[in-house]
């Protein structure tokens, strides 16, 4: 009896929380301080999809140790959908496959603790998953005490199956219910930006995605015949939100999805979609295998010069600053007056550089920075090469082959 009061008390008090439109007030937010600059790790779903089992997730964790990945920052470990059996049990609880995870979930996880790495699952607001496996609704807060037990540390809540469900209030009650069992789990929303995530997830989430799913291409579309969707490429992805990089900041960060490098591009993409993730304070999460990666490719995830432009603390997101007949230039405002520059030779055909600084001052009207160069010299470091390379008060000159970056980094 005690108990049935006391549920209807909780319940009256949610509901009251959300006819106040003050969906935030159970769990009272997300655990904050989560992630203080952009997350980076590995995520299942790029290459494996669902085919996911237990070796592949203990070779890919050894590897993140041995290759230097997790000394360069990448320390979670997520499985996308696809980890779970087709039901629940009798309770209602979720069940991880046993065919795929013989071991048990619990000591897969173990495993990956001991490797000094982090743990993440999947999961969806709507019915069932994008896959078709059971999704949280209904269930928020028995999952989230699922999760806290197991011990993971971070989940991303996708959005499908989601038909009559208002987006701001199913995230703000899986925030509520992660909150409330009690284990920090950094929380990833996956609503693909349809409703405008970046206005309303900062007291819910760490990271949320701003767009659909990525495609590993340039700048293509990729449609989906079946569903009638569409993936992209990765230039795509970075323009494809107009003015949502003043949402983006430490602990709430904008997400331009898992990365594609290593995925079949040329190496010089691949490096591009890597300087532009960086350059916009995106979360690095690898999607390719680990297993099978070139040297080229890990060069390109652990560059030490461009992970440090993307983890920068004070966690500001880049932007265009130009583009004439497609050679582009991107910047992004760092901690100590510096700043990061990146050339993008957009075309088919190689280009030439011929920049000078002195008519081209930076205005950062979101966040109130400036760079003019009339007034302040910077010291100049190409940071693919590693190599010094003069200041501001001389042009900057190169060559700058098709579909290539040049990234610098200007020191005051
Ligand atoms: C999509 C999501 C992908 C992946 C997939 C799994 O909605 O954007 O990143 O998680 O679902 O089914």
């Amino acid at each position: 009896m005690k108990k049935l009061l006391l549920s209807i008390l909780l319940s009256s008090i949610t509901i009251q929380g959300f006819s106040q439109g003050n969906v935030y007030k159970q769990g009272s937010g997300k655990f904050e301080g989560l992630a203080m600059t952009p997350p980076m790790g590995w995520n299942s779903w790029n290459t494996f999809e669902t085919n996911i089992d237990e070796k592949l997730v203990k070779e890919t964790a050894d590897i993140m140790v041995s290759s230097g990945m997790l000394a360069a920052g990448y320390n979670y470990i997520v499985l996308d959908d696809g980890w779970m059996s087709k039901n629940r049990d009798i309770e209602g609880n979720l069940v991880p496959d046993t065919i795929k995870f013989p071991s048990g979930m619990k000591s897969l996880i173990e495993y990956v603790h001991s490797k000094g790495l982090k743990f993440g699952l999947y999961n969806c607001a709507g019915t069932h998953t994008c896959a078709g496996y059971p999704g949280t609704r209904g269930y928020e807060y028995q999952d989230a005490r699922f999760y806290a037990n197991l011990g993971i540390d971070f989940l991303k809540y996708d959005w499908c199956n989601t038909a009559g469900i208002n987006a701001p209030e199913a995230y703000a009650t899986m925030s509520n219910a992660l909150k409330t069992a009690g284990r920090p789990i950094v929380f990833s929303l996956c609503e693909w930006g349809d409703n405008k995530v970046w206005e309303w997830g900062k007291p819910i989430g760490n990271l949320w995605r701003i767009s659909g799913d990525i495609y590993p291409c340039f700048d293509c579309e990729f449609h989906h015949e079946e569903g009638n969707w569409s993936s992209w490429g990765f230039m795509k992805i970075a323009e494809m939100r107009k003015d949502i990089r003043k949402y983006s900041g430490p602990d709430h960060w904008n997400d331009f999805d898992m990365m594609e490098v290593g995925d079949g591009m040329t190496n010089t993409e691949d490096k591009t979609h890597f300087a532009m993730w960086c350059m916009l304070s995106s979360p690095l999460i690898a999607g390719n295998d680990l297993r099978k990666m070139s040297k080229e490719t890990l060069a390109v995830l652990t560059n030490k010069e461009l992970i440090s432009i993307d983890q920068d603390k004070l966690g500001i997101q880049g932007f265009k600053l130009s583009a004439e007949e497609g050679l582009e230039v991107w910047v992004k405002p760092l901690s100590d007056g510096a700043w990061a520059i990146t050339f993008l030779n957009r075309t088919d055909a190689p280009k030439k550089i011929n920049f000078d600084w002195k008519k081209n001052p930076i205005k950062d009207t979101d966040f109130g920075f400036e760079a003019d160069f009339n007034k302040i010299t910077f010291k100049i470091k190409d940071l693919w090469k590693n190599k010094e390379a003069g200041t501001t008060k001389k042009n900057f000159t190169a060559d700058i082959a098709s579909h290539d970056v040049i990234t610098l980094i200007l020191i005051p």
